[in-house]
């Protein structure tokens, strides 16, 4: 084959795959105003998780409960209505592949009350070593602990229902552990 054509066949066949990939990166734009450029989130009036480097089946399942309204939040809702199914795997894909940032926590002193409050429910036999997560297990190691905070209170108040298993821990737990195991996990 000449080697123009070639070179035109290639072209064909890669254009759609560089077409979806920039829309992907497009529609991630959005998420960046929330989220940060770079995975830090920028100060805002509202908590807002790290999502980079973050657990790709645990990324997707929370985009398909705020899609179902199984998972609500007054700024996450709108943003998933305009996405579709297949939209939310390859977000889940591009931002589970990004390295997790550092937040630079300021060094906290652990409450004696969060390792505690960790020992007593073995919080890492389901978050795995380190709290990293694995799979649809998130994970915590690191996370804005002001966004720790509030969803832990959210499961426990049931504001955030998408877990029983979970809101069923922290009807165990004081508001004073919460804000300890915030620390200890943001702080790691
Ligand atoms: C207007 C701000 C805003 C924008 C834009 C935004 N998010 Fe969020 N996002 C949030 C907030 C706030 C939360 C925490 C919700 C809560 O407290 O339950 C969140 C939570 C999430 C979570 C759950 C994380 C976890 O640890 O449970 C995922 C996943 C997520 N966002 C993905 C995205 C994606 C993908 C986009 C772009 C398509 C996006 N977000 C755009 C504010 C935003
Ligand atoms: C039996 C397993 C299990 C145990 C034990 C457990 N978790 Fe979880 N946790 C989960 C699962 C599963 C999720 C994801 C829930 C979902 O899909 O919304 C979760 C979610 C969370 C989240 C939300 C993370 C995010 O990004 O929004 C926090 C925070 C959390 N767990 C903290 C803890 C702490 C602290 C402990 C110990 C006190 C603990 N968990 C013990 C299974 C567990």
């Amino acid at each position: 084959m000449h080697r123009f054509s070639i070179a035109v066949v290639l072209l064909v066949v890669a254009l759609p795959f560089a077409a979806s990939a920039q829309s992907i990166a497009e529609k991630a734009q959005i998420c960046a105003a929330c989220h940060g450029d770079d995975g830090v989130p920028p100060r805002q009036s509202f908590p807002v998780p790290v999502i980079w480097g973050q657990q790709l089946g645990y990324l997707f399942f929370q985009l398909c409960d705020f899609k179902s309204g199984a998972r609500k939040n007054e700024q996450m809702t709108p943003i998933v209505q305009g996405l579709e199914r297949k939209d939310l795997m390859a977000l889940a894909q591009y931002f589970s592949a990004k390295p997790w940032p550092d937040l630079q926590p300021p060094r906290v002193h652990v409450a004696v009350q969060a390792q505690r409050a960790n020992a007593s429910v073995a919080c890492a036999s389901c978050h795995q070593e380190e709290f990293k997560g694995e799979g649809m297990l998130p994970r915590l190691a690191g996370q804005n602990d002001a966004y720790l905070r509030k969803t832990m209170t959210d499961f426990r108040t049931g504001a955030r229902g998408n877990n029983p298993g979970m809101t069923d821990l922290m009807r165990t737990m004081s508001d004073n552990d919460i804000a300890a195991l915030a620390s200890l996990l943001g702080g790691m």
